[in-house]
Formats: C-alpha cells, structure tokens, sequence
C-alpha cells in the first residue's frame, strides 16, 4: 500500500453487476452516515493490488435501490469524509450509436442530463453565496486518460470518448425517445450517472466514468429489453472491468494524478 500522503485516496462507485471487486482484500467497512443521510451501503475499504480503495455498491447489496431513490449525496459525502480525491463510477447502460455495441466497455467525454426531481446538488444557499461550478468537462480528464491507458495496457477493447445520456428511469426508454437522444448527440444511455458526477466535481473530487454496454437502446435491437437478456452480457462485462481496475488502481497509485 503507498504510504505517500499525497497519493491519490481512490473510490470506485460500482453499479449494476458490480457487487464487489475480486480479489479485495478488505480491511474494514465504513457505515459513513452523514448529514445527508446513509450511503447506499457502508463502503468497504480495502487493497487491490497494493492500492488501497473505498468501494461502494449504489443500488445497495444486495441489489435493491432504483436508480432515482438512490441517495447521491450521502454516497459522495461519505466518500469525500474518508478522503478520496478520485472517484471512478461504474455504470450499466444502452448502447445508442453504432460503434456503442453490447460487449463494448465506453470512457465518456460528456453527459446529457435528462433526469428529474433529485437531489442534485450540496448547495442549500445557506452559505450566503451561489455556487455554480464548471461542468463543461463534466468527467475529470486525467483520470479519463488513465482509465483509457489502462485499458489499452490490458488489451481491453473500448471507446474512449460517448456522450452518456441519464434518464430518470426506473423504466427502460421508449423507441421515440431514444431517437431523441441519438438527435441531441447522446450514443449511450443510461439512469445512474447524474447527479453523481456533478455532486463529486461540488466536492472537488476528480470523477469518471467507465460505461458498459449491456443492450442495444430501445428501438434499435432485435433482442427484447429484459433483465434476462441483458445478464449475461453483464455478468461478462463485469469481469472485463474488474481487470481493467486491477490494472488501473496501481497505475493511479504511481502516476501522480493532479
Ligand atoms: N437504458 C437506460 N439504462 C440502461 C439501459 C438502457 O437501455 N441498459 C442498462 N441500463
């Protein structure tokens, strides 16, 4: 483990088919409650490959939280307070455009917010001053790079650049709004990756997403849109990223990330 205080503290939010990270050696579990209430469920702190993590599962595990009941704010709260600087979030979604193809793992550049209603940000205006951070580059672009570099280390074939469309879900999209998204320059789609990335960038922790794509959206494949369908293509995305962050966490451990 680096014993480097200026090493990156790294957490790794993990969503559908990410229950847990193969071969973590945990240390100990954080119920990480806070002012914003508890995080989805008590984040495990362990080593992986020498590197010390904070991992969170989002819908809770075993799985149960719907992505618009999840509370983002006490999950990004209870990472920053155990001090991590970077944050990686794993997220299950549709592929919409034609390279974003089930199977395909995808490190996006920009998201579209289509979500609604939730809490989206720390900022009651109880601090006498408005904040408005800047999301042009909602996704921390060092950290991108060595999602990417990572994965070109390991073989991993990826895209390295998409636009994430979030939806409120907890249903799937229909045909006409998929084609809306494929119009506003979205190419995959997805239900869990807003307001996490924008409440991380309040905090000041450098944030990215690795995307997998699970199905075509709606409207644009031959297979139904089930949970049975989309199973085992997760189940293999999953191990494909589990042996992405094997190699990743130790390379952000040496790198020296701003
Ligand atoms: N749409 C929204 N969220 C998803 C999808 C989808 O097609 N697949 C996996 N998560």
């Amino acid at each position: 483990m680096s014993a480097d205080a200026t090493a990156p503290c790294i957490g790794i939010i993990g969503g559908t088919g990410i229950h847990q990270i193969e071969g973590l050696e945990l240390l100990r579990e954080h119920a990480g409650e806070n002012s914003y209430g508890a995080p989805s469920r008590p984040l495990q702190e362990g080593v992986l490959n020498g590197q010390r993590v904070f991992f969170l599962q989002r819908h809770g595990s075993p799985r149960a939280i719907p992505p618009h009941l999840i509370n983002y704010r006490a999950n990004i709260e209870a990472m920053r307070a155990l001090g991590v600087t970077h944050l990686i979030g794993i997220n299950a979604v549709g592929g919409i455009s034609a390279d974003m193809q089930p199977g395909r793992l995808v490190v996006p550049d920009q998201l579209v917010d289509y979500t609604w209603g939730r809490e989206h940000t720390f900022d009651d205006g109880s601090n006498g001053t408005l904040q408005h951070i800047d999301f042009t580059q909602p996704y921390d672009q060092a950290l991108r790079l060595a999602i990417i570099d990572s994965a070109e280390a390991a073989g991993i074939p990826h895209e390295p650049c998409g636009v994430h469309a979030v939806t409120q879900g907890p249903r799937l999209e229909t045909a006409a709004e998929v084609r809306r998204f494929a119009g506003d320059g979205c190419d995959v789609v997805g239900m869990t990756g807003m307001p996490e990335a924008a409440l991380a960038r309040e905090c000041g922790i450098a944030y990215a997403t690795i995307c997998m794509v699970v199905n075509a959206a709606a409207g644009l494949g031959d297979l139904p849109l089930t949970q049975d369908t989309m199973r085992d293509i997760l189940q293999r995305e999953a191990a494909v990223v589990r042996r992405l962050l094997g190699r990743l966490l130790p390379q952000l451990a040496s790198a020296g990330l701003e």
